[in-house]
């Protein structure tokens, strides 16, 4: 389906693994389905972060003087969208306590599947910027999509989409419009369903996050 540059970041670890199949079974409670996320959400704030770019920095240890790496100043962003991006936030601002954040606001429409915009607050956005925008699930990839537009529209350049659960067709979505883009996920499941929900999926991530 895909071609290998198209393919996205799919996280390889048993841990992973073993998060997301918990995360996945419907009798899991939200005060847990709210851990897994965030468990999920570190490890692929670390992946979707690798390419960061490091300066070299001379230090004194207790017995000599050492050079190491240290992030270079670098103006990082994470981006979610409202309502289950929020879930994918924490993580972020643990790793990097200089990130900033910004919220774009989307519902689908429960008839349609089509993502309708009722907020948005991003700090100022520069070709220097490394936005990351954080949603748990990429079904059709319309939210997506809109959210990416938004960013580029307001000077992002350099942008990395993270999900948790995305389906072929919200890849395709994305590729088609950002041939390039990198999107790292957790899961990259079978298909859509007649209302767009993904399978085998975990059904409505907003509403197991939040107990809605
Ligand atoms: C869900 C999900 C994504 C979107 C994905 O949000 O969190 O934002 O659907 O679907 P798409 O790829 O087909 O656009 P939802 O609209 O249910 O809002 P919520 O996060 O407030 O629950
Ligand atoms: N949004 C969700 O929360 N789940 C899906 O399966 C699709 C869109």
């Amino acid at each position: 389906l895909f071609t290998a540059n198209a393919m996205p970041h799919l996280l390889n670890h048993p841990l992973a693994s073993h998060v997301m199949t918990h995360l996945r079974d419907k009798t899991t409670k939200p005060a847990t389905f709210r851990t897994l996320c965030y468990q999920l959400s570190l490890l692929l704030a670390i992946e979707a972060t690798r390419d960061l770019p490091t300066e070299t920095k001379t230090i004194e240890t207790p017995l000599e003087r050492a050079e190491g790496q240290v992030l270079s100043h670098h103006s990082l962003v994470v981006v979610p969208i409202l309502r289950a991006g929020l879930g994918m936030v924490q993580p972020f601002l643990d790793l990097f306590p200089d990130v900033s954040v910004g919220y774009i606001g989307l519902e689908r429409d429960h008839a349609t599947a089509v993502a309708r915009s009722y907020y948005c607050k991003l700090p100022p956005l520069t070709a220097q910027s490394r936005v990351v925008l954080v949603d748990p699930m990429l079904a059709t990839g319309g939210s997506a999509v809109q959210a990416l537009d938004v960013v580029a529209s307001q000077g992002a350049s350099d942008v990395t989409l993270v999900s948790i659960v995305s389906s072929p067709e919200g890849v395709a979505a994305v590729r088609k419009r950002y041939p390039t883009l990198p999107i790292f996920t957790a899961a990259l499941d079978r298909e859509l369903n007649a209302r767009k929900y993904i399978l085998p999926g975990l059904g409505d991530f907003g509403d197991r996050l939040y107990g809605t």
